[in-house]
């Protein structure tokens, strides 16, 4: 015995990294990142009509709620501490076109819920997606010409959108199509408009990726996409192109970062952050979540855990925050309620 500690201490030198994992108290003390509820952001899912909890298979545990059912969630997200939601609309079939024209309706489900939100819980912040996908008749996130999601004059009416949004009350857009120039179009529309100062969370790096799959089932656009986004969203190959990206969206006035999806790419989380330091989120998508849930009902992975230690984990690669489907789960593990 007394000679195998002799053997280990002549190896490491008497430095033993596990005097500081030793007990509870050291391991607290040492300690580098805390997930608080201040680092969560709750995405929602509406719907139009009243008193619905509409659950979405691919995401056990979400639902899509009508307003009077998000204003109640969100109540109860705003009593826990979150402090912001960003919302995410799936409209009926028949209000959607070729050009995403109800995109630009005032009173569309987007800004009805936005402005139904902001009087019935005045302290939660409301992201909103100026992305076109959920209103257009092929699911692309912008205006289709042929075969091209044309790049300017989707520009153009993302703008309108965002100003609209805005109108409505919304506190941060979050441009989610990835279109060149839209961050400092947006910038300019809305300080035209009076709205200097509603921010911008810029979808900086949103990756051409599978993990969206639950949330195109969520807002019914699985069906209706044709082709695919690689020729505006960025390769899951680029972590440089990423970060140039990125860079034009800090140069034209973005307020906060954020990278999407979240787990596979923590790279690109801690090299924005360590790039611009401006405040970078996480989104960690549907399909990550699905596969946590996923996991979890089939008892192979212990579900709370592992969701823990997801959002823990974004804040050690630099994440501000995290907007996750997990978010109130979270949050009432957090506050210690069931
Ligand atoms: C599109 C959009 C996507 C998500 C939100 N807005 C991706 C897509 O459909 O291509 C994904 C969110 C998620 O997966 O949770 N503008």
């Amino acid at each position: 015995m007394q000679d195998k500690t002799h053997l280990v201490d002549e190896i490491t030198g008497h430095r033993r990294m596990r005097r500081n994992r030793k007990a509870d108290w050291t391991r607290r003390m040492v300690q580098e990142n805390r997930l608080t509820v201040d680092d969560l952001i709750w995405p929602i899912f509406l719907v139009p009509g009243s008193g619905i909890v509409d659950p979405i298979p691919a995401m056990p545990g979400v639902n899509r709620l009508s307003i009077d059912k998000a204003v109640e969630a969100v109540k109860e997200a705003a009593d826990l501490g979150i402090p912001a939601i960003a919302t995410f609309p799936n409209i009926e079939m028949t209000l959607r076109d070729e050009t995403g024209s109800h995109s630009l309706a005032a009173d569309n489900l987007i800004n009805q819920a936005t402005a139904a939100i902001k009087k019935a819980v005045p302290g939660i912040g409301i992201i909103t997606d100026a992305a076109l996908d959920p209103f257009t008749s092929h699911g692309h996130d912008g205006i289709l010409r042929g075969d091209e999601i044309v790049n300017d004059e989707t520009v153009e009416q993302v703008v309108r959108v965002a100003v609209m949004q805005a109108d409505a009350g919304a506190d941060i857009i979050s441009p989610s199509e990835m279109m060149d120039g839209r961050i400092g179009a947006i910038r300019r529309g809305l300080d035209a408009a009076g709205h200097q100062n509603v921010g911008i969370m810029s979808y900086a790096t949103k990756f051409s990726s599978g993990f969206y799959g639950p949330y195109r089932e969520a807002i019914c656009t699985d069906g209706l996409l044709k082709g695919d986004k690689n020729s505006y969203y960025i390769s899951p190959a680029n972590g440089t192109e990423a970060m140039r990206d990125a860079a034009l969206d800090v140069e034209e006035g973005a307020d906060m970062l954020m990278v999407k999806p979240g787990l596979a790419y923590l790279d690109i989380c801690w090299r924005l952050k360590e790039a611009y330091g401006l405040p970078t989120f996480a989104y960690q998508v549907s399909g990550e979540y699905t596969q946590i849930k996923a996991a979890a009902m089939n008892g192979w992975i212990d579900g709370e855990r592992v969701m823990m230690e997801t959002l823990l984990c974004f804040k050690r690669a630099g994440c501000d925050g995290i907007l996750s489907y997990f978010a109130v789960e979270a949050a009432k593990i957090l506050a210690g309620r069931p």
